[in-house]
């Protein structure tokens, strides 16, 4: 006789294994599908440039390697679970019991040891590849700094001064071109994570931590913050802009002009240099040189607003100095109170700086 309760637990392990079986088949068809349609989702299984792809081959690798062993083990358990189970008409006995066999005992210790000096080897090989390539005479320079909850970035060769979106020239196989970024932290641990780029680098305070990336196609990649720094951390987005040849050199120069000076809009820039906005941001050519918060000599260049928190939208740009902290909660961006007009003022100056 079962008791009830055995039978509960037979009963919720025959529906946690149904469940459990619908969970993998439903991650691996249907999870894709969804992650493509928005977009906005990014792949570490469709690497671009050096770095990203060293990382994804020794991670097929190491998927290969213990898919198969997976694949023996599982195999061997159910081959042995079903062929040995219990049948009507067993006499009930103990099986013949086997004790030690030295054959068996050595494949099981010495294969694992070579399976893991192998892969340790290989690991050594991908970690030296990616951190000790020196950086080609033509290589860019550009020093990321992590902040509560954005980044500045900087191109120290170039005077260029922007946020939240690293603008880069293609690399080529014939003549690479890579981008060496210095990451460092004004508060607190940060990790710049570009998955089709390169793998994950803190940015840790008081400390200069280097990576690299050498991205072929043109396009945008996206990326994000991967390490948890506080209440906006799942905003605090990166996108990287790889240029085609010559293009790159184009958006250089519209970045080293000084900010656009409108005379249709000087109520506007009136009423920003009257306000505290000028304590945390720069606009290169006038008097607002703050360092707390994203310069914005060229935010109309860019594409998102908080650091990919929205679009730059005139719509969303408008609700974004109306109140920071409805777009991006706990945010260091205080909310100006502003008149209706005040607001329509400002942002219409915000939106010549192009
Ligand atoms: Cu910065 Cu998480």
């Amino acid at each position: 006789m079962k008791s009830p309760l055995q039978s509960a637990i037979r009963f919720s392990r025959a529906w946690f294994a149904r469940a459990s079986f619908l969970y993998f088949v439903f991650a691996l068809t249907v999870t894709p599908a969804v992650a493509d349609d928005a977009g906005g989702v990014t792949n570490i299984f469709k690497p671009d440039g050096t770095p990203a792809r060293t990382i994804s081959d020794y991670t097929i690798l190491v998927l290969v390697i213990c898919a198969v062993i997976f694949i023996i083990v599982a195999g061997l358990l159910v081959y042995t679970v079903t062929r040995f189970r219990r049948r009507a008409g067993d006499d009930g006995h103990e099986p013949p019991q086997v004790y030690g066999s030295n054959q068996i005992e050595l494949a099981w210790t010495v294969l694992p040891i070579l399976i893991v000096f192998v892969l340790s080897l290989v690991t050594a090989r991908t970690i030296a590849e990616i951190q000790n390539a020196p950086p080609p005479p033509k290589a860019l320079q550009v020093t990321v700094v992590g902040h509560q909850w954005w980044w500045e970035i900087r191109y120290p060769e170039l005077g260029i001064v922007t946020a939240n979106e690293l603008h880069v020239p293609a690399s080529d196989a014939a003549e690479p071109r890579p981008t060496f970024l210095k990451l460092e932290s004004a508060d607190v641990a940060h990790s710049f994570w570009v998955p089709q780029l390169a793998g994950k680098t803190d940015v840790i305070p008081n400390r200069d931590n280097q990576m690299w990336i050498a991205p072929m196609t043109p396009g945008t990649y996206l990326g994000n913050c991967a390490e948890y720094c506080g209440t906006q951390h799942a905003r605090m987005l990166i996108r990287v802009i790889v240029h085609p040849p010559g293009e790159f050199e184009t958006w250089v120069a519209a970045q080293q002009r000084d900010a656009a000076n409108d005379m249709q809009v000087k109520a506007g820039r009136d009423l920003f240099f009257s306000t505290s906005c000028v304590n945390c941001h720069t606009i290169k050519g006038t008097e607002a040189n703050g360092k707390f918060g994203p310069d914005l000599t060229h935010l109309m260049s860019r594409e998102t607003l908080g650091s990919g928190a929205a679009l730059n939208t005139a719509e969303k740009l408008r609700a974004w100095v109306r109140n920071p902290q409805r777009l991006k909660e706990g945010c260091y961006m205080p909310d100006m109170q502003l008149t209706d007009e005040e607001m329509d003022q400002i942002v219409r100056y915000l939106q010549t700086l192009n």
